[in-house]
């Protein structure tokens, strides 16, 4: 059966981890001769900007002896309303994954159901599985296994809040959720992450001895006819100094980038020692390196 990567629950706690320990594992070794994906090729369907997503997938392939397309709605006949079925088809005829980045999960579902190779999301309405994958790596690499641990999401409970949520059933962590009212996170996925997740009143109760602290923009791609709406609803939301000595003096800030200095963070928390964005984005590469050989049956028995 082909697996698919379309919100990180789809994996389980055992996958999950095994990845993010395979991740680790690849970036520690480096090898240049371990080249799994030779002769493969990754299609990379993009309907919304980046760069972390483009450039990890794009690179990562290439490393590992594969090939990557990036392929833009607008220079593809998907931009001309060609149909996903279709799309999906004719591309995993020709090639050995796809990553698509859009607005709707459920086109995402829809291209799945007719790909005969796995398709990964990279980002969604809904959903940032591999964005996860790499920050649980950075969170093993830099404090040990989230196991047992608190995290605090302060912020707009949007696509990487989601599988934030995932990530707690999946890793065994505890999420306290701090969002304006109207910007919550989805209760279905809520609900689903069970008592693991908490959803609290204000920013400083979710950030009190955490482990590790997240925040995200408060403007999504797609919603920029709202910033002026969220810059107010989210006031007093900043990832700021005083909010991060309410965490563990150890904690850890982690943000998926881009980021927006001066509004969801301070310059201060983002460049200052607590602040480990840098190794979160490398790992993007790692995560879906070992995501990929997983997906394609390829990950080496331990
Ligand atoms: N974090 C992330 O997905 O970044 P990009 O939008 O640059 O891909
Ligand atoms: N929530 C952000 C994440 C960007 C990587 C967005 O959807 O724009």
């Amino acid at each position: 059966m082909t697996r698919h990567l379309l919100k990180l629950s789809d994996l389980s706690a055992q996958e999950a981890q095994g990845i993010v320990e395979r991740a680790i594992a690849l970036k520690n070794s480096r090898d240049p001769a371990y080249r799994p994906f030779i002769g493969k090729t990754l299609a990379m369907l993009f309907t919304k900007s980046s760069t972390r997503t483009r450039v990890s997938f794009e690179s990562g392939m290439v490393k590992f002896g594969g090939h990557a397309l990036f392929l833009s709605a607008n220079a593809t006949q998907m931009g001309r309303d060609e149909p996903l079925r279709d799309t999906a088809n004719v591309l995993s005829r020709m090639c050995d994954a796809i990553m698509i980045r859009n607005d709707s999960q459920a086109d995402q579902e829809e291209l799945a159901r007719h790909s005969r190779v796995p398709v990964i999301n990279g980002l969604s309405n809904l959903h940032h599985p591999c964005q996860l994958l790499a920050d649980m790596q950075v969170w093993t690499e830099h404090r040990g296994s989230p196991k047992g641990k608190t995290a605090a999401w302060i912020g707009d409970g949007n696509n990487v809040c989601h599988s934030f949520i995932e990530a707690a059933q999946l890793f065994d962590f505890k999420l306290k959720i701090a969002s304006p009212k109207g910007y919550e996170p989805a209760q279905e996925i809520v609900r689903a992450g069970g008592s693991r997740i908490e959803l609290v009143a204000d920013a400083a109760s979710a950030a009190a001895g955490a482990d590790v602290v997240i925040t995200d923009t408060w403007t999504s791609m797609g919603q920029e006819a709202e910033t002026q709406r969220r810059l107010k609803a989210f006031a007093g939301y900043q990832v700021d100094d005083a909010l991060m000595k309410r965490a563990k003096p150890e904690a850890i800030f982690l943000h998926c980038l881009p980021a927006h200095r001066g509004e969801e963070v301070s310059a201060s928390v983002i460049d200052g020692p607590q602040s480990v964005i840098y190794d979160e984005a490398e790992n993007r590469l790692w995560a879906q390196m070992a995501l990929v050989e997983f997906l394609l049956g390829m990950t080496p028995k331990a």
